[in-house]
This record gives structure tokens, C-alpha cells and sequence, in this order.
């Protein structure tokens, strides 16, 4: 494929896995999957198992990350988790603004920028996701709904502390619905994002970004959907909690690029 953005795979493991569950996975993942340097494998675990995560992704070219952050530093803050205690136990990444935080746990396009520049300034990579509910897009507000959570997520943020971030698009009716996008959809929702992006903070920016797809991806459909130009990866939850479907996604994009 013709870019020299990275590719990645990344698990979205939600509320589930204890750290017992958590190592036999990701010792598992190590021994049954070439994990080559081509595709970037990033893994976000409940809190609790991150650092049992890092320790046996160890010495493998393994990102583990976590699947939320608070915006604060330290405080009064009942149940909150900070960049540093993420940093201290060896998270390299955050995923912000997951469509369930944002509408079980009312996160909004505020706060994500408040997450958003703490992981930055803390040096922790972010993935941000964004992405319209069926409702939105039958009412045809796909493209103002992507461009609104992506301006206003990077708000007050430099092209350069931009550029360090990778968007997700989930398109919400496709998440945990066995009914992913299809590739042409998706292509378009990113197509968009990337115009978009280069309209605002230039075509450098946008081109170094990479733009990971979400939403029911399975071994079965990740290869149609990664040869698409502006797709550079994808950000898995079901089908990331099987070691089996898990590193048959990995293998399949790996065969591609
Ligand atoms: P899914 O979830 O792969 O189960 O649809 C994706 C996500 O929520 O990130």
C-alpha cells in the first residue's frame, strides 16, 4: 500500500478479562503470532490488568494501553485514574473518547479535549474515537457530527501535538452488531476526516495521521477494509478477546502490507 503511515491493530478489551485471563493471553498472542514490525499491536485491558499486560508484553513489540483517562492530574476525583499512575505501570497509550464512554458515561467533545491535551502534554499516546449513531446518519449528519467531535476535540491543540494523535472511526451501529461498515462507507467516513483534517491543519498533518476503522471488524473482513487508501488499521473489541480471531486479524493485514 502506497503511504508510509503506520499500520495498527489495536484490541479494545473493555470490561472484560481478570489479569489471570489477561496473561494467558498475551502469552498466548506472543507465542502464536509472528508480530512483525510491519503492523503495531496495541492491546487495552481493563485498569486492573495493565500492568500484568506489560510485564508479559515485555521484550515484544506489544503496545498495551488503557481504555480511559481522567483530564485531571491529581485530585478529588472518586474513581478517576491519572496519566501518571497509567505511565507508572507501563500504558503507552489511552483510547479517549470511545462511543461508550460518551454515551453511557456522558463524555463530551469537552471533556475528550480535556483528555486529549492531558495525554498529550503527558506524553501518552491517544486514540481518539469518533464516529456517528444510525440516527445521525440517516439524518444525514455523518460528515458535520466527524467534523464537529474532531474540531472540537483538537481544539487549542498545535499542528504538531495533532499530528502525534490516531483517530478512530466507529461508526456506532456498527459497534458489537456483527454489522460492520462496508469498506466503501468506511473509506468515506475517512476520506472525509483526512480532507477535513487537511483543510484545517494542513496536508502534512493529515497525511502522517493514521486513521484506524472500528466496528465489528472480524479475521473474515479486516483484509477488504485495510486495502482501502485511507483506512491504516483497525481498533477491535469483540473479535479481540479471542487469541484465535485475534491473531488471524494481525496475520491477515500483515499478508496485505
Ligand atoms: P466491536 O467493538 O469490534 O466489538 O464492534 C469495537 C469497539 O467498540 O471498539
Amino acid at each position: 500500500m502506497g503511504h508510509s503511515r503506520k499500520f495498527i491493530i489495536a484490541g479494545n478489551w473493555k470490561m472484560h478479562k481478570t489479569k489471570k485471563e489477561t496473561l494467558a493471553f498475551i502469552q498466548e498472542l506472543v507465542l502464536h503470532s509472528s508480530l512483525n514490525s510491519k503492523v503495531a499491536v496495541y492491546i487495552a485491558p481493563p485498569f486492573t490488568s495493565i500492568e500484568t499486560a506489560v510485564e508479559a508484553a515485555e521484550e515484544t513489540p506489544i503496545c498495551i494501553g488503557a481504555q480511559n483517562m481522567s483530564e485531571f492530574s491529581k485530585g478529588a476525583y472518586t474513581g478517576e485514574i491519572s496519566s501518571e499512575m497509567l505511565k507508572e505501570v507501563g500504558a503507552c497509550f489511552v483510547i479517549l473518547g470511545h462511543s461508550e464512554r460518551r454515551q453511557i458515561f456522558h463524555e463530551n467533545n469537552q471533556m475528550i479535549q480535556q483528555k486529549l491535551k492531558q495525554a498529550i502534554r503527558e506524553k501518552i499516546a491517544a486514540l481518539l474515537c469518533i464516529g456517528e449513531t444510525e440516527k445521525e446518519r440517516d439524518q444525514k449528519k455523518t460528515q458535520s457530527i466527524l467534523r464537529q467531535q474532531i474540531e472540537e476535540a483538537f481544539r487549542g491543540l498545535s499542528s504538531e501535538e495533532i499530528q502525534k494523535v490516531t483517530i478512530a472511526y466507529e461508526p456506532v451501529w456498527a459497534i458489537g452488531t456483527n454489522r460492520a461498515a462496508t469498506p466503501e462507507i468506511a473509506e468515506e467516513a475517512h476520506a472525509f476526516c483526512r480532507e477535513f483534517l487537511s483543510e484545517r491543519w494542513g496536508e502534512e498533518v493529515a497525511h502522517s495521521m493514521s486513521i484506524l476503522y472500528g466496528g465489528s471488524v472480524k479475521p473474515d473482513n479486516v483484509g477488504e477494509l485495510i486495502r482501502k487508501p485511507n483506512i491504516d488499521g483497525a481498533l477491535i473489541g469483540g473479535a479481540s478477546l479471542d487469541v484465535d480471531s485475534f491473531s488471524q486479524i494481525i496475520r491477515n493485514v500483515e499478508a496485505l502490507i
